[in-house]
């Protein structure tokens, strides 16, 4: 079985009291669940992890990098500052999908800037833990695993979904 590592940056460890009119209400026990049962029905083998250490995560990346596992990344703020895990990520040879809870191009001016979308295959966001489920399905679909619904990469750029500003409770479950 395909698997892949599901990787989260800083302060997502705190979902469920973090901000929830942002972040919505769901715990990041409940979101590592919600990520384990959409592999299940995916046919990939889903490891979840958080960390709130931009060392550690890029040692993560690295490991994927030499198992050339797939990777679906929320990198929370890392995602607007941090070069370092950017040229981690650059030397990846498998699929890597962005994700965010909230979408951050309608927040605070300094959430547009994301150094690591150039990196990845594409980024979904603003779909609450779905973001997640539909990264997993972008993953299942670039490596053929089950529930493919087409070919991403066919269009020759990134893909990229947003939803509203905030995570929203109908995504949360
Ligand atoms: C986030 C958005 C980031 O701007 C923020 O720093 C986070 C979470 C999201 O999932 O919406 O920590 O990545």
């Amino acid at each position: 079985m395909r698997q892949v590592l599901v990787l989260n940056g800083p302060n997502l460890g705190r979902l469920g009291s973090r901000e929830p009119d942002v972040y919505g209400s769901a715990t990041f026990e409940e979101l590592a669940q919600e990520c384990r049962e959409a592999g299940r029905e995916l046919d990939l083998h889903v490891e979840v992890r958080q960390t709130d250490d931009e060392a550690e995560l890029i040692g993560w990346v690295h490991e994927a990098i030499d198992g050339r596992l797939p990777i679906v990344l929320n990198p929370a703020a890392f995602t607007h500052y941090s070069y370092a895990l950017r040229d981690a990520l650059a030397m990846r040879t498998a699929p890597l999908v962005e994700v965010h809870l909230s979408n951050p191009a309608a927040r605070e001016a300094f959430r547009h800037t994301s150094v690591v979308a150039a990196v990845a295959d594409g980024t979904i966001a603003g779909f609450g833990l779905m973001s997640y489920r539909l990264a997993l399905h972008a993953i299942a679909g670039m490596t053929g695993g089950a529930g493919q619904t087409g070919s991403a990469g066919q269009t020759g750029s990134a893909g990229q979904a947003r939803g509203a500003g905030r995570a929203g409770a109908g995504a949360q479950g």
